[in-house]
């Protein structure tokens, strides 16, 4: 046969996967195809493949007889808004996307190449885990890739997006990685499915239930974004990648902006007065960055924190806020552990942080502490300490306790602290302080209810403001909520060269 025919022919099988009836069968389940989704994700004719003729090596079970090149899984680099990315892509049509030896070589063959090329490596993951017939070797392939995404962590932005029923080793890969996204009704991940759980705890349990979008989003917080279909899910990762620079010695990519009138007076009336009232800190961040340019990461998962990409004047920058419509603000195991995360995303990928504070204190109670609030508040704690990236932090009304110290305070290392005129900061809220220093003293008066009343105001006339913590140096500036967004415009603007070197260790030891 002339060789361009059959070099045109391979090329043809290439594209079919597992065949026209089981690509028949993937569109059915509202799914696309590995090559669709690839289509989608990069910049028109940018993708180059890689190994596509590469097929598997067992002989047991007859599989010599069943081979299809690329054998599960499409690899190449492409562009993204014309930024290089590396990119896998798994192809269900071939024994279920599942994980051979060579399909595990091709993946970690480009994983090396983004490595050594510094740039995102993007996981679009639809696979059965381990393949059955291959045994070990498959699970070596699959520690090959965990040993990879593992050094690649903090050099090379790395996305997983779930696309499909993700099983047993299909799930850890994702899990080391920066950021997972997944596909609400089509999109699965477990360690072990429904029936190996009703086998060994007698659950009944859906897929869905176990392991859907939803449930990763909201319960485990395993999913940073759960998207309504493929497209959506695709359209996320694109617009991710707009805030995060391609390694951790680059700067992620500044948009063009002209300054205008940069004061909002809506900052002035959004924040109620009394410390109890709750208000969406998602309006203070919406007038503080650049108009739609809020991506919010886990949005269902831990409410009382908000954690987010934005953009002030065309800079990217990550922002931790307390949340006071959910449970008051206040920090528990769940939000500690999200804001962590994050912070160290930011730290590691040259991010400012910014940090918006309104916060009650620790959740107190036996379910926090028996789970754990100690360790799991220190992760925080460290993040925060250990990041050496520009960090600013606003405290818009309440910082009591230990959540003052916790939430990017001076102490720990923030280049800038404001306030708003009306902010508290204290060991604790007014009257429960009162109610304990001055316990005998009110207890003993003739008229109690209005002996806390003097000693609330008195309490709060000491220590209910920022002034306190403003003489000194712990607050840099008292500012007029309105001109919150200039004054972070400017003071990140001269925190763009910002040089901080930690001392030489091998790595910290964060409390995990
Ligand atoms: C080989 C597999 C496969 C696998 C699916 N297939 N999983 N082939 N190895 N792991 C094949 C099927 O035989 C079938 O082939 C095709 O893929 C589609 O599978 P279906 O079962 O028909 O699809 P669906 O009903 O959508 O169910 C998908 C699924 C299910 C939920 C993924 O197939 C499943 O439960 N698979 C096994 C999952 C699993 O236990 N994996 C091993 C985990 S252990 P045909 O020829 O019919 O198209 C593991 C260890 C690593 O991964 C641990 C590292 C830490």
């Amino acid at each position: 046969m002339n060789k361009q025919v059959l070099l045109n022919q391979k090329i043809a099988e290439t594209k079919k996967g597992g065949g026209d009836k089981r690509i028949e069968q993937q569109h059915k389940k509202g799914k696309l195809t590995a090559r669709e989704r690839i289509d989608i994700l990069l910049d028109p004719n940018s993708f180059e493949e890689i190994g596509q003729f590469v097929t598997h090596r067992s002989t047991d079970f007859g599989m010599e007889k069943e081979l299809y090149l690329g054998d599960g899984v499409v690899t190449g680099y492409g562009t993204i808004h014309g930024r290089i990315v590396y990119i896998f892509s798994q192809d269900f049509t071939v024994f279920g996307g599942s994980l051979s030896e060579t399909h595990a070589e091709k993946i970690c063959k480009i994983m090396d190449m983004a490595m050594s090329n510094g740039a995102p490596l993007i996981g679009l993951n639809d696979s059965g885990g381990a393949r059955i017939q291959e045994g070990v070797v498959s699970l070596g392939g699959y520690a090959d890739i965990f040993y990879r995404n593992t050094r690649a962590s903090g050099v090379i932005p790395q996305l997983s997006a779930i696309m499909g029923p993700c099983a047993g080793g299909a799930v850890y890969s994702p899990a080391i990685t920066d950021f997972i996204l997944m596909v609400e009704q089509s999109s699965y991940m477990f360690v072990t499915g429904p029936n190996v759980v009703k086998t060994v705890t007698h659950e009944e349990v859906s897929s869905e239930s176990l392991g859907g979008a939803e449930t990763h989003a909201t319960k485990s917080g395993v999913t940073h974004f759960s998207c309504i279909n493929e497209v959506d899910c695709i359209n996320h990762i694109k617009k991710l990648l707009t805030y995060i620079p391609q390694n951790c010695e680059d700067q992620a990519p500044n948009y063009p902006y002209e300054l205008g009138n940069e004061t909002r007076e809506k900052l002035n009336k959004l924040i109620p007065e009394q410390a109890n009232m709750p208000y969406d800190m998602r309006e203070v961040i919406h007038e503080i960055c650049d108009t739609e340019s809020f991506l919010e990461v886990h949005k269902n998962y831990a409410e009382n924190i908000l954690v987010g990409f934005a953009r002030i004047a065309g800079r990217s920058i990550g922002i931790v806020a307390n949340q006071p419509s959910s449970l008051a603000g206040v920090l528990d195991i769940n939000s500690s552990k999200k804001g962590a995360r994050f912070v160290r995303f930011c730290d590691a990928f040259n991010i400012p942080l910014l940090v918006l504070v309104d916060v009650p204190g620790f959740l107190p109670g036996t379910d926090q502490e028996w789970n754990g609030i100690i360790t799991n508040g220190a992760k925080l704690l460290y993040a925060f300490c250990e990041a050496t990236v520009p960090k600013i932090t606003v405290i818009t009304r309440k910082a009591y306790g230990g959540a003052y110290d916790v939430m990017n305070s001076k102490h720990i290392g923030a280049d800038f602290n404001f306030a708003f005129p009306n902010a508290e900061i204290a060991v604790m809220g007014s009257k429960g302080a009162v109610e304990i220093i001055f316990k005998k003293e009110i207890e003993a008066s003739e008229n109690p209810v209005q002996k806390l009343e003097e000693k609330v105001a008195e309490y709060a006339e000491k220590f209910a403001n920022p002034y306190g913590a403003a003489a000194r140096g712990f607050i840099d500036e008292i500012i007029d909520p309105a001109s919150t967004r200039i004054k972070l415009i400017k003071a990140f603007t001269m925190l763009q060269n910002k040089v901080c070197n930690m001392p030489r260790k091998k790595h910290g030891n964060i409390p995990l």
